[in-house]
């Protein structure tokens, strides 16, 4: 079997991949030029020495469609999921035209690229929890009508209705994973969990004394990234496609995540926090709680770590982390430069 990953030097798209390859599976992964290293989330699977590499990285950008056109007549994959997108909330404020093209138009240029090419491709659309928005019912499941809050909700639900439009229009396997948020030590360090666990530890160390964060009330789902990526693969081996809710149904707040990470520390985070007005955003999304129960029944697919696990396991590899920035500052005190040990 072969899959083509946008979005593979990603949190999702490195956890998808490290699945993909565990299940035999040759994996092509989309990567974007840039002027430094970006595949920190995968070098790991790169290359395998003992065996010709199953990881296949190409250039493209899911602005530019001729692009994902000729790759996809090219790799002729048996699946594809599509990740790719400026996946960051408060930036798609900043950067509106930009995060709708990559994440709304980026979508259809996909799509259309697979159904010039006649082929049985599966595809997978990484929709999100965020198109509930201000939500109309909670919990929140396939059938609850959405609200989005943000340009990037905008995009997503743009995305979410093509892939149902080309599944009833052209009959092409498509499904929509709506992901309540997942988090995992891969988490880009501005997402609010990983910047409270990344802050958290470094406190810990004596790297920092301050963290500045915006809504502490806001609500989430949080299930962890390594369980989620299975349930989009689940989705594709189904005989019929369709969309399914991925979530734990659990909420907390951010003040609870606080909590939770500082009170693991043996620290009180009212000591360190301190509100920033930059981080509100324009219209915020208050609570989030997913029911998967479509999800357990049909894909059989449940979370398995929890809340406290996952804040437990994102501290602990920021702990590492912090440790060794701590090592390299004290031997640059010392004088020696830190490559040269
Ligand atoms: P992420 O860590 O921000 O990864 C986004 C990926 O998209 C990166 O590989 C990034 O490449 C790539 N990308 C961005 N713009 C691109 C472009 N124009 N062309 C090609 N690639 C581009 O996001 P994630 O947390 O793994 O999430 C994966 C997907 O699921 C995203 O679409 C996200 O919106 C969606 N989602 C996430 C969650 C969640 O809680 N994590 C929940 C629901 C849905 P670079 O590395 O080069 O930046
Ligand atoms: N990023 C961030 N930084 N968020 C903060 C901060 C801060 O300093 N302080 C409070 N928050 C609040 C945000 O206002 C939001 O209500 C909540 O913490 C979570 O923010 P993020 O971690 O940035 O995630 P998100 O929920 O906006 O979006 C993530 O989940 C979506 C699924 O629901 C992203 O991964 C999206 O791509 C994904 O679709």
């Amino acid at each position: 079997m072969k899959a083509f990953v946008t979005g593979i030097t990603g949190q999702d798209g490195s956890y998808l991949a490290e699945f993909l390859l565990a299940k035999g599976y040759d994996v092509w992964g989309l990567i974007r030029r840039s002027s430094s290293f970006n595949t920190g989330r995968i070098d790991h699977l790169y290359l395998d020495p003992h065996e010709q590499p199953r990881l296949r990285l190409v250039y493209g950008d899911m602005t530019d469609g001729s692009n994902l056109s000729s790759l996809i007549s090219e790799i002729k994959p048996d699946e594809i999921y599509n990740l790719a997108a400026q996946s960051h909330v408060r930036v798609s404020f900043d950067q509106p035209i930009y995060s709708v093209n990559a994440g709304a138009l980026g979508t259809l240029r996909l799509l259309e690229a697979l159904r010039s090419c006649n082929l049985p491709i599966k595809f997978y659309q990484a929709s999100s929890s965020e198109m509930y928005g201000k939500v109309v019912e909670t919990p929140q499941s396939e059938t609850t009508p959405f609200y989005p809050r943000s340009p990037y909700a905008c995009a997503k639900l743009y995305s979410y209705w093509q892939a149902v439009n080309y599944r009833e229009a052209y009959g092409i396997f498509a499904c929509n994973g709506i992901l309540f948020n997942h988090e995992s030590p891969r988490r880009g360090e501005t997402f609010v969990t990983r910047k409270i666990t990344r802050a958290a530890t470094r406190i810990k160390c004596g790297l920092q004394d301050r963290l500045y964060l915006g809504n502490l009330d806001a609500k989430r789902d949080w299930g962890f990234a390594g369980d989620y990526v299975e349930a989009m693969w689940l989705m594709l081996q189904q005989n019929q496609p369709d969309d399914y809710v991925i979530a734990t149904g659990q909420t907390r707040s951010v003040r609870e995540f606080l909590d939770e990470v500082f009170g693991y520390l043996d620290l009180d985070w009212n000591q360190y926090v301190r509100i920033d007005p930059r981080y509100f955003r324009p219209s915020e999304v208050d609570l989030l709680l997913g029911d998967a129960s479509k999800a357990r029944r049909v894909l059989n697919w449940q979370p398995r770590v929890s809340f406290e696990q996952l804040a437990r396991m994102m501290v602990d590899a920021d702990m590492e982390l912090a440790r060794r920035e701590r090592v390299i500052q004290n031997h640059g005190k010392e004088g020696a430069a830190p490559w040269s040990q």
